[in-house]
């Protein structure tokens, strides 16, 4: 814990990097480092540390929220279990969003097959009661991690103070301070990872489009950002699809019988973008008429998706997403004679794209260390479906 020294080598480094406009370094995300050849000397152990568990010593409120979201999870099995059959510089590739520092990055071959393995062994999530010393996991291995978004040759970058706008350097009791920048309160700081450039575009869209929907849409325009719906009062939390709870906030849903039919509607109230923004989940609606004894009799289905496949490049099959405000009406009227009930309900597939890669690499026979990999993401994604709604109408 060092305070005046560490101040001093900070300014130098942070005059030399910030950019003549404010706001965060250049190439703050182009094949990022977080530290340099040399750790600033008069820093602790562990303030050199830039494993999370490190960081939750001093940070635990954000240490607590991050390591259940899935940005602590994202050197994930489903993305490693395709690295051998893909080769070393395709894996570098995709750590570019998943594991990005170049502290995080391959150097060869024997580097990604130990680490395959180490995941295998050792995934328990973090703790923060660990040893830090003993936490000998390379740090490609905490994913999304703090010092992804927050160090920069050893440089801790964050927003301003609360109510306050003034980017600067700040002094603090540890890691030499830290500069305040106010795009870490702004929807730009997601896209590096969450939006494809325009000119990967499928029928007029890239794959990711996130903040592109967000721009859009007229949480744009109120100055609500993708933080103040996934970071609430700046908890490190970033739900999405993957959580009931999150999902259920985001929408109205409601469902009567009018006028001889039953209707279900769905009104996309709080989610600031196409619900859902990628092409990876699944939305199925559901709709049931069942006699007094609870039998079926007839059943109606719709998919909330934007669906694609890749033969010969990647094309659009469908999209029936819902956009932001948009209202959505399903009608189901003619039932049956002897329909007692009509159930409606909703489930979730967060991972529905994934459980097909999976599936058809398995069925590819992998080697034996990316098919240990590929079943735990397949039953993995089969777990995370969920039921959203559900609602019995009985038409008189
Ligand atoms: C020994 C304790 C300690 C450790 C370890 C530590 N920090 Fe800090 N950090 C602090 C203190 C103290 C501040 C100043 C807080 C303030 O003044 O509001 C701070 C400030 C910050 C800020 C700025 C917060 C803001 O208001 O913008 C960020 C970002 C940050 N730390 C990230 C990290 C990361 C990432 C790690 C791990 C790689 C880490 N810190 C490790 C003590 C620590
Ligand atoms: C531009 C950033 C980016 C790149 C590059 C990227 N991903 Fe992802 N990946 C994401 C995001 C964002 C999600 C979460 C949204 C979703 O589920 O589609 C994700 C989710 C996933 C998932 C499902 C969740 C999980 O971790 O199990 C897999 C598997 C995956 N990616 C594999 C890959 C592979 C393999 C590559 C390289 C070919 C790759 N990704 C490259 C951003 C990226
Ligand atoms: C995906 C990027 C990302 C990751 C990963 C991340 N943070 Fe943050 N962090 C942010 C953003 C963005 C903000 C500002 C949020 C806002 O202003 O609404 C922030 C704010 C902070 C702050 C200031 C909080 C306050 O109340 O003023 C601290 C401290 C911090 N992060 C530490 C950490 C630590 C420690 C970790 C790992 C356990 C971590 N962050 C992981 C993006 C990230
Ligand atoms: C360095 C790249 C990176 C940055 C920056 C980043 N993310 Fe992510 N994010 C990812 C990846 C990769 C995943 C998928 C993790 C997985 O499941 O493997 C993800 C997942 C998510 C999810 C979970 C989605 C779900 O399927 O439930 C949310 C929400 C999210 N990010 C929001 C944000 C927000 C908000 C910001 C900006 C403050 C941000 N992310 C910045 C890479 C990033
Ligand atoms: C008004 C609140 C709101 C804003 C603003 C918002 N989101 Fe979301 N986001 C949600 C809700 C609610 C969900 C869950 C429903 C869904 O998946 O669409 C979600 C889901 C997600 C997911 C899960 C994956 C998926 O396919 O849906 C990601 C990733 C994500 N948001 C990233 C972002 C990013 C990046 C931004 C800023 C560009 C942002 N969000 C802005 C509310 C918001």
């Amino acid at each position: 814990m060092k305070g005046r020294t560490g101040f001093g080598l900070a300014c130098l480094l942070i005059g030399l990097l910030l950019t003549a406009a404010g706001g965060l370094p250049e190439g703050y995300w182009d094949a990022p480092r977080a530290t340099t050849s040399q750790a600033p000397h008069e820093w602790s152990a562990l303030e050199r540390n830039l494993h999370p568990e490190a960081c939750a010593q001093c940070h635990v409120e954000q240490f607590n929220a991050w390591k259940d979201s899935l940005h602590a999870h994202a050197y994930s099995s489903g993305m490693v279990g395709q690295f051998p059959a893909m080769g070393l510089a395709e894996a570098n590739d995709c750590l570019r969003c998943h594991a990005p520092l170049q502290e995080q990055r391959y150097r060869h071959d024997a580097d990604m097959s130990e680490s395959l393995r180490l995941r295998l062994q050792h995934y328990n999530g973090f703790n923060r009661e660990a040893d830090i010393d003993a936490v000998r996991l390379p740090l490609r291995h905490s994913g999304v991690s703090c010092a992804v978004c927050h160090v920069r040759g050893w440089q801790r970058f964050g927003p301003p103070r609360r109510g306050q706008q003034t980017e600067r350097h700040r002094d603090a009791p540890a890691h030499g301070g830290f500069t305040a920048v106010r795009v870490f309160e702004q929807a730009q700081f997601c896209a590096s990872c969450h939006q494809f450039p325009a000119t990967m575009a499928i029928n007029g869209k890239p794959l990711e489009n996130t903040l592109t929907e967000w721009k859009e849409s007229h949480f744009a325009r109120d100055g609500i950002t993708c933080q103040q719906c996934h970071m609430p009062e700046r908890r490190h939390e970033f739900r999405g699809i993957h959580d009931v709870d999150m999902v259920r906030k985001g929408l109205r849903i409601d469902a009567r019988l009018v006028g001889g039919k039953a209707v279900l509607t769905l009104h996309s109230r709080h989610i600031g973008h196409a619900f859902p923004t990628y092409v990876t989940p699944k939305i199925i609606v559901r709709a049931e008429a069942r006699d007094a004894a609870g039998a079926r009799l007839r059943q109606w289905q719709w998919e909330i998706v934007r669906e694609v496949v890749y033969d010969h490049g990647w094309q659009e099959l469908r999209d029936t997403r819902l956009r932001p405000g948009e209202v959505r009406r399903y009608e189901v009227g003619d039932w049956p004679q002897h329909t007692a009930s009509i159930r409606f309900a909703i489930q979730v597939q967060p991972d529905a794209f994934y459980k097909g890669v999976y599936r058809n690499l398995l069925a590819d026979k992998p080697d034996a260390l990316s098919a240990r990999h590929l079943e735990r993401a397949l039953r993995r994604a089969e777990d995370n479906d969920y039921m959203l709604y559900e609602q019995v109408l009985q038409p008189g």
